[in-house]
């Protein structure tokens, strides 16, 4: 969470008061005038029936079908793939403002100029390798590409290339565009010998993939061996601008493919085949295991997602250690089968596009797919195994601290495994009763340690409060005597609230600029949607109490929390929580009573 280095705050509040968003945004959507704000047709998901609407007055859009949420700067980095420093400036020439072209921070200047000459670099060496797969040196690797079903289209869409046998061409190359050797030093594309400072490149006699950032940007390199020869595939290593966690492979496509859910695959041939095949939604990690920064980038886009990992037993395990991974993102995994092929390349060619579809259709989601998994541990044949299995279905049914969902789970796992659902409701209704999620010991010898889940009904209040708060400058004023950033369970809340409280203070009250101060895209995005999310009631008395209700919600649980780590066996610290607990019943008796 940077401050942003090349524009100063006055100059990108001077940006965005010149540009009025909703005359922005029509630019790009019709939006009709319905009250305080516009509607329009979500640019950034297919739907029928207006859900986002753009509002003058906080200069900020929303949409409530998909989530999308920003100010002006964030419409265009969304829409148009800009980056911050683009949207700022072609928001400036968009007003005829003067572009500072010297930043007021050397460091950050630098900092920014290293970057730059990286991406340089990569976007060469993509225009290089592709080059060089339509020369005579490449037609074994264009044969091995075509061989694969992949036309001139999709190796130019995906920018694919061809690494030469020689060893030095791409150094060669670069180093006559006037690339310096410290610049290609950090680029990981080149192996440097430390006693003759000579160079080589990283990649030689390689099928060539251009890794892109979610702006089409090239970040790095995948390469693949024509024949049998290992490690199949070579990888960039991470550089400044290339980290694996927080980019996926195919992403700059599938989030503008405008389907409500996103294919994830394991490698960039899958990908590639997909979007061949018409499924341009599809996107895969960078030779390693999906992270949950991945699932919040996914998370930005769709709210579901199908897993098509490899049918072998790796596959499954992936997918069952992205299942709760994804789930905590806020997304609905589901499974696809891909048998009797191994990944959706081969399944592609074997049965084609259709039969996918078909498949997709059927895919099982996520906590049955578990299941299932957990089944093959168990003799069922057994009585003892049958209630062994019983068990852990109760045990994971616990964890679904919806009622409805948790009920809805158990039919169906009563239906599929032939059990009575009586049985299990009495058996969940013991378990529950001890408190604690039991721990049959099987469930935690199968099951890989799942991350401690983030309490979402906090989120939830957080994410209400403080877009009340940003809503209504006395509000704020008022709550900064009740509530505090150790109250809220993220990060991103706790800045929001921080800068809140600071802009009310110096009588610079103005939300959306806010957002200036988070750098990364989607903690941008994060923190707009934080912002936008919920309206307060018009009438002052509903107002009151519904800030009091989930004001209490939050300092309960923050208070509760304290409890948890406190030493409970000293006085003094006890004390204090009966204090708190005090004021806490006091607010809750005595209400709120902020003016109108
Ligand atoms: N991978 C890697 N390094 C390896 C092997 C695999 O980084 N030595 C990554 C690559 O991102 C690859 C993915 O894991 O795309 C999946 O690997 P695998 O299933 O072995 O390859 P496929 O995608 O099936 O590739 P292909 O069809 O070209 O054999
Ligand atoms: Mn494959």
């Amino acid at each position: 969470m940077g401050s942003i280095l090349r524009f100063s705050d006055e100059f990108i509040e001077d940006v965005r008061a010149r540009n009025d968003i909703v005359d922005v945004i029509s630019g790009y959507v019709q939006l009709s005038h319905k009250g305080t704000s516009y509607k329009g047709l979500c640019p950034f998901h297919n739907e029928k029936t207006p859900s986002f609407s753009v509002h003058k007055g906080r200069q900020m859009y929303h949409c409530f079908g998909c989530g999308a949420s920003g100010d002006v700067f964030n419409f265009l980095m969304e829409y148009d793939r800009q980056t911050f420093s683009e949207a700022v400036e072609s928001l400036a020439r968009r007003a005829g403002m003067e572009i500072p072209q010297e930043s007021a921070d050397p460091v950050g200047r630098a900092e920014k100029g290293i970057r730059d000459r990286l991406l340089e670099v990569q976007k060469e060496a993509a225009k290089y390798y592709f080059y060089v797969l339509y020369t005579p040196q490449g037609r074994q690797a264009l044969n091995y590409l075509k061989g694969r079903g992949l036309s001139d289209e999709i190796i130019k869409s995906f920018g694919l290339g061809y690494s030469e046998k020689t060893g030095t061409g791409l150094y060669n190359y670069l180093k006559k565009k006037g690339f310096t050797d410290a610049e290609l030093k950090d680029s990981g594309l080149f192996v440097y010998d430390d006693k003759s400072g000579r160079a080589r490149d990283k990649f030689w006699n390689r099928v060539m993939f251009p890794i892109m950032d979610q702006n089409r940007r090239v970040i790095g390199f995948g390469g693949r061996v024509m024949g049998d020869a290992k490690p199949k595939y070579l990888n960039s290593p991470e550089t400044k601008i290339f980290e694996k966690s927080r980019n996926l492979y195919g992403l700059y496509a599938a989030r503008s493919s405008r389907k409500d859910h996103m294919i994830i695959c394991e490698g960039y041939m899958d990908v590639i085949s997909l979007h061949s095949a018409g499924f341009t939604n599809a996107v895969a990690s960078l030779g390693t295991a999906l992270t949950s920064q991945q699932a919040a980038l996914i998370h930005r886009y769709v709210k579901s997602a199908i897993l098509m990992y490899d049918s072998d037993e790796a596959g499954i395990k992936a997918a069952r250690r992205a299942i709760p991974l994804l789930r905590e993102a806020g997304i609905n995994p589901k499974v696809c089968d891909l048998k009797p092929y191994k990944d959706p390349d081969e399944f592609i060619k074997g049965l084609g596009a259709a039969e996918l579809e078909k498949r997709i259709e059927k895919a099982g989601n996520g906590f049955m797919f578990e299941i299932e998994q957990l089944k093959r541990s168990f003799d069922l044949t057994d009585p003892q195994g049958m209630a062994d299995f019983q068990n852990v279905i109760v045990a994971e049914l616990l964890k679904f601290p919806d009622e409805i969902e948790r009920n809805s789970y158990l039919e169906s796992m009563a239906r599929t495994y032939n059990i009575d659902p009586d049985l299990l409701r009495r058996q969940l209704a013991r378990l529950a009763m001890k408190g604690t999620s039991p721990p049959p010991k099987t469930v935690d010898e199968i099951k890989p340690p799942v991350a401690r889940v983030k309490d979402p009904a906090a989120l939830r209040d957080e994410k209400i409060l403080l877009s009340w708060m940003s809503r209504d400058e006395g509000l704020t004023k008022y709550l900064k005597e009740y509530i505090t950033e150790n109250d809220f369970t993220s990060d991103i809340h706790k800045e929001l609230v921080n800068a809140l409280y600071d802009q009310a203070r110096s009588g610079t009250f103005n939300p959306v600029s806010i957002l200036n101060r988070f750098e990364d895209v989607e903690e941008k995005s994060a923190a707009a949607a934080v912002l936008e999310g919920h309206l307060l009631p018009d009438n002052v008395d509903d107002r009151n109490r519904a800030v009091l209700e989930v004001l209490a919600a939050i300092k309960e649980r923050s208070y509760n929390r304290a409890l948890e780590s406190a030493d409970i066996t000293d006085p003094e610290v006890m004390q204090k929580f009966l204090l708190e607990k005090q004021k806490l019943e006091e607010l809750k008796r005595g209400g709120l009573a902020i003016g109108g």
